[in-house]
């Protein structure tokens, strides 16, 4: 099964990407981690991002969807894979279609942009590594210290208030017409985010299910 998620930054498709992940045992790519683990690795890639990424602006199509090709090329997609934070703009998702690349279904996740700031406030990445936690809702096992690889956890740049605002405005403007965009291919899924990630976790399995 192939799978777009949909959604505001913040609005937690990569949390219920993870999920689906699991579930179905099949990879999710995600162009932000893979442009953030550029970013730590230093890469060319990474430093031509940097800027974009870290004042909460979108990085040019041709770059992401560079990246995308040529992750799809891997053989973990041959059994279907989930798009986390990809497409972003109308060019992204007919870039996609001129791939030939069939989507089997859209999740966008509903959150209200009000709720998204708060919960922004309350993330935190692990420096090292890239994991997620957040201060209320995945709690580390150790206060500041990541679960996986013992490396310090801190504020992502683009998760500061101001940012996050540029960031909303900018997923309004260039990233919401897709909603419309497949919902005329009739694989469009709504599903209202919900306070607790295991209620949303259960309206999304569901939404794949129909
Ligand atoms: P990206 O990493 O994709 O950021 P984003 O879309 O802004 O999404 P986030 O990772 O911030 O949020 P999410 O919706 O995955 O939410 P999450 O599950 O983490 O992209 C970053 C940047 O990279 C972009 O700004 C751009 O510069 C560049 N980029 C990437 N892709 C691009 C593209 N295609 N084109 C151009 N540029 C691109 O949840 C958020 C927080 O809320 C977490 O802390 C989580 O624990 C918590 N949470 C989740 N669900 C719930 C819940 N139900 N209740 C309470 N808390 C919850």
């Amino acid at each position: 099964m192939n799978i777009i998620f949909l959604g505001a930054p913040g609005a937690g498709k990569g949390t219920q990407a993870e999920k689906v992940s699991e579930k179905l045992s099949i990879p999710t790519i995600s162009t932000g981690n893979i442009i953030r683990e550029a970013l730590r690795n230093g890469t060319e890639m990474g430093l031509k991002a940097k800027e974009f990424i870290e004042a909460g602006k979108l990085v040019s199509d041709e770059v992401v969807i560079g990246i995308i090709k040529e992750r799809l090329s891997a053989d973990d997609c041959n059994n279907g894979f989930i798009l986390d934070g990809f497409p972003r703009t109308i060019p992204q998702a007919e870039a996609l279609d001129t791939m030939g690349i069939v989507i089997d279904k859209v999740i966008d996740i509903e959150v209200a942009d009000e709720a998204i700031a708060k919960r922004m406030g309350g993330r935190r990445v692990c420096a090292k590594c890239g994991a997620s936690y957040h201060l209320e809702y995945k709690k580390p096992d150790v206060e500041g210290v990541c679960n996986l690889c013992q490396g310090e956890l801190v504020q992502r740049k683009d998760d500061a208030p101001e940012t996050v605002l540029e960031r909303l405005k900018i997923y309004h403007e260039e990233t919401e017409p897709l909603k419309d965009y497949y919902s005329k291919t009739g694989k469009l899924v709504i599903v209202e985010g919900q306070e607790e990630v295991a209620d949303t976790t259960a309206l999304t399995f569901k939404a794949l299910e129909d």
